[in-house]
C-alpha cells in the first residue's frame, strides 16, 4: 500500500475500499471527440483516489481532503444545480450518482467518500474526469455492480454535461476508464472503441504546465465558444465532421463563417493525424510520430486558434532541445500544458532546461513532469 493510500484511509477513519482513476495527456486529435472523430490520449500516473464505505441510509457524504470541505446529498433526491450556479467540486461526484441512476437504473447505495487527487487542477490534464470516473468506480463497487468501462465513461460524461453543465466530449472519461499502461489509445469516439497505440520504451512523455489556467465548464467558457464554431461547420456540412473530407470542407467554405471553416479544418486534419499516428507507432517510426505532434500544434495554433503565447513558447523551446522528437499543447486549449515526446536518456536534462528557459523568459516556474503511462480506473 502506498503512503498516499494509507494516509487517505487514516483520514477516512473506518474500513473502506479504495478506488482510483487517472488524469490524461492527449497526443493527437484535439476537439475531435464531439465530432465523432479520433483522438489519442494516454492515462497518466496522476490520479484521484476515493476511499469508500457503505452507509445504511441513502446519503452520499463526500469529503474532499484537498479542499478541506465536506458535502452531503440524498441519493433519492438529487436536484440538477442551476446552470448559473458556481461549479463546486462536489457537483462532479453527485453528478455521477445522478447519471448512473438515470442511465443504468442501478440502485446506488448510500456511501461515505473521502477523496484526494494529485492531477494538477485547471492544467488540461482532466482532473475533473478523473474525479468523475473514480467516484463512479467507487459507487459501483459499493453497490456490488460492474458495467462495461465505456458505459462508465459515458455516464461520467453525462454527469459533466447534464449536472455540472460543462460541454466536454468523451475523450477524458474514456481514457480515464479504459487506459492501458504503456500505451496511448487511438479512440474512435463514434464507435466508442479503441486501438492500442504503444509508446516505445525508450521514449518519455514530458508534460510541462505553462501555469496559464483554463476553464472548461460554463456556457461562456472558451471551450464552449470554439465548440459552437466547430458545430457551425458541421451544421453547414449537414453531417458530423467525421464524415467530411478536407476537399468537401474547402468546397463549402462560403457557406460558413471564417472561424467555423478554420476550426473545422483543424478537426478534420487532426482526426486524420490520429489514424496516421497509430500506424507510425505500430511501425516504430517515432521520429515521424513526433513530427506529427508538432504539426498538430501548428494546426491547433493557426487553424483552431486555441493556443496561447506561453504554450507556443514552450513548444518552440522544447523543439530546440536535445532528444525532443515533437511537442504540442495538449487538452482543450487556452493555456494548460504542453506534451513533448523525448528520448528517455535525454528526458531529465530536457525537463530541467525547459523549466529554466521558461522561467528566464516569463518569470514563471512551470511544473514539468516526466510521465508514466498508467492503467485506467480500478480498485487499488
Ligand atoms: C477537453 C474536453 C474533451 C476534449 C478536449 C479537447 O479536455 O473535456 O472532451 O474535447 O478538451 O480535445
Amino acid at each position: 500500500m502506498t503512503a498516499r493510500v494509507q494516509e487517505l484511509l487514516e483520514r477516512h477513519g473506518r474500513a473502506a475500499a479504495v478506488y482510483q482513476a487517472p488524469g490524461r495527456v492527449n497526443l493527437l486529435g484535439e476537439h475531435t471527440d464531439y465530432s465523432g472523430g479520433f483522438c489519442m490520449p494516454a492515462a497518466l500516473s496522476f490520479n484521484t483516489l476515493v476511499a469508500a464505505s457503505p452507509r445504511s441510509d441513502s446519503l452520499l457524504r463526500m469529503h474532499s481532503v484537498d479542499f478541506g470541505e465536506w458535502a452531503e446529498v440524498n441519493l433519492r433526491n438529487l436536484q440538477v444545480p442551476a446552470k448559473d450556479a458556481p461549479t463546486k467540486w462536489n457537483f462532479y461526484c453527485e453528478g455521477v450518482a445522478w447519471s448512473l441512476a438515470q442511465e443504468t437504473g442501478i440502485a446506488l447505495k448510500g456511501a461515505d467518500l473521502t477523496i484526494t487527487g494529485n492531477v494538477p487542477l485547471g492544467a488540461g490534464l482532466s482532473s475533473s474526469a478523473s474525479v468523475e470516473v473514480a467516484v463512479a468506480t467507487a459507487l459501483l463497487g459499493i453497490a456490488g455492480q460492474t458495467l462495461p468501462k465505456a458505459t462508465v465513461a459515458l455516464a461520467c460524461q453525462r454527469a459533466e454535461n447534464g449536472y455540472v453543465h460543462g460541454s466536454c466530449g468523451i475523450m477524458d472519461q474514456y481514457i480515464s476508464a479504459c487506459g492501458v499502461k504503456g500505451n496511448a489509445l487511438a479512440i474512435d469516439t463514434r464507435a466508442m472503441t479503441a486501438e492500442l497505440a504503444p509508446i516505445p520504451e525508450d521514449l518519455r512523455l514530458v508534460v510541462c504546465n505553462s501555469m496559464v489556467t483554463h476553464k472548461v465548464a460554463g456556457a461562456e467558457s472558451d471551450y464552449a465558444i470554439v465548440r459552437r464554431e466547430v458545430e457551425e461547420a458541421a451544421h453547414a456540412m449537414g453531417r458530423q465532421l467525421r464524415d467530411v473530407s478536407l476537399d468537401e470542407l474547402v468546397a463549402a467554405r462560403n457557406t460558413m463563417s471564417d472561424e467555423a471553416f478554420h476550426r473545422g479544418r483543424h478537426v478534420i486534419t487532426d482526426s486524420a493525424r490520429v489514424v496516421r499516428g497509430v500506424a507510425l507507432l505500430k511501425a516504430n517510426d517515432s521520429a515521424a510520430f513526433g513530427r506529427l505532434m508538432t504539426e498538430a500544434h501548428a494546426s491547433f495554433r493557426d487553424d483552431f486558434g486555441a493556443s496561447c503565447k506561453e504554450c507556443d513558447l514552450l513548444v518552440e523551446m522544447a523543439l530546440e532541445l536535445e532528444g525532443c522528437l515533437g511537442s504540442r499543447l495538449t487538452g482543450g486549449g487556452f493555456g494548460g500544458c504542453t506534451v513533448s515526446l523525448v528520448k528517455a536518456d535525454a528526458a531529465s536534462a530536457f525537463a530541467e532546461t525547459l523549466q529554466a528557459e521558461y522561467k528566464s523568459a516569463t518569470g514563471v516556474v512551470a511544473q514539468v513532469f516526466i510521465c508514466e503511462i498508467a492503467d485506467g480506473a480500478g480498485k487499488v
